[in-house]
């Protein structure tokens, strides 16, 4: 009895709804420059295990029911894994990256093909952004980063072009050096649940974690230590929410809150900077 008196209403109102992926199968990842603080070239990727990490999470959305899209892997592009940063797209627009780094610029072009190839309008960006990495895509608006990757002008084009309001958040700590690696969106208020997000404040400037505060009441604020384990770098249905096996703080407070943690092991991706969310793009409806 007492335990239903302390479930919260919107546990039992919570519902998966089917997505619709993009990614990158590893064929090409490595490290071999080192562009944010996780990177070290002279540690060497093992590419089995890689691929071995990457199918698995690829499985997981398969036997949760999504549709996963893979875009071939360009060679000479070891970032290119990191599907998310390629771009953005909600409903039938589609907001191209302009990558900030020269080594990643490629990649660009490659989403560009692949997106109007399956038969979506592309807008080519006229500011330095990285796709999902910065922004990142709930029912009613856009959530969006700036501070080491993405330039603020950018959050104004992506507005106009997605047609949707975008909140600017400033990122101030280089080991978060993308929105989706501090803040995970585990309810995109798009059901009949409202909009809820995991969030590392450490990682943001004190006005923007006022904005998430006013935005979000009750929202999940969690510790430096699932943040750094790229807990935040997860990828929900609005019941199951993928993230990696190491952010287990983390995932016992999300299933607290009525949501079903689906564990997956990504440790290579983290030598490039990288974990769930940053191989998964999303086709926004
Ligand atoms: N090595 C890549 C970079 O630094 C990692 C990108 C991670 N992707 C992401 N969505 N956070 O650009």
């Amino acid at each position: 009895m007492s335990q239903i008196l302390t479930t919260p209403a919107a546990v039992t109102a919570r519902a998966a709804r089917p997505r619709h992926y993009v990614m990158c199968p590893p064929t090409e990842f490595d490290v071999v420059y080192a562009i944010n603080p996780w990177m070290d070239p002279t540690v060497a990727v093992d590419a089995a295990t890689a691929h071995r990490q990457w199918q698995h999470l690829h499985d997981t959305y398969l036997g949760l029911g999504h549709r996963v899209d893979l875009l071939d892997p360009v060679p000479g592009l070891p970032d290119m894994v990191f599907a998310a940063n390629g771009a953005v797209s909600v409903g039938p627009r589609t907001y191209g990256a302009a990558f900030a780094f020269p080594q990643r610029q490629a990649e660009a072009h490659a989403h560009v093909d692949f997106l109007r190839g399956a038969g979506r309008e592309v807008e080519r960006p006229a500011h330095v952004n990285e796709g999902e990495g910065d922004f990142l895509v709930l029912a009613e608006l856009v959530l969006a980063g700036h501070g080491f990757r993405t330039a603020r002008d950018a959050h104004e084009e992506a507005a106009r072009v997605l047609d949707r309001r975008v909140v600017s958040l400033e990122l101030v700590d280089p080991r978060f050096y993308h929105l989706d690696v501090a803040l995970g969106v585990l309810d995109d208020g798009g059901g009949a649940t409202p909009a809820d997000v995991a969030w590392f404040p450490g990682a943001f400037s004190p006005s923007s974690r006022r904005v998430l505060r006013r935005l979000f009441p009750g929202s999940l604020e969690c510790s430096e230590a699932d943040a750094l384990a790229f807990g935040l770098n997860l990828v929900s249905d609005g019941v199951n929410v993928v993230l990696p096996s190491e952010a287990a703080g983390l995932a016992d407070a999300v299933a607290q809150r009525g949501y079903r943690p689906a564990p997956v092991g990504l440790t290579e991706f983290v030598k490039g900077g990288g974990s769930v969310k940053c191989c998964t793009a999303e086709l926004h409806r």
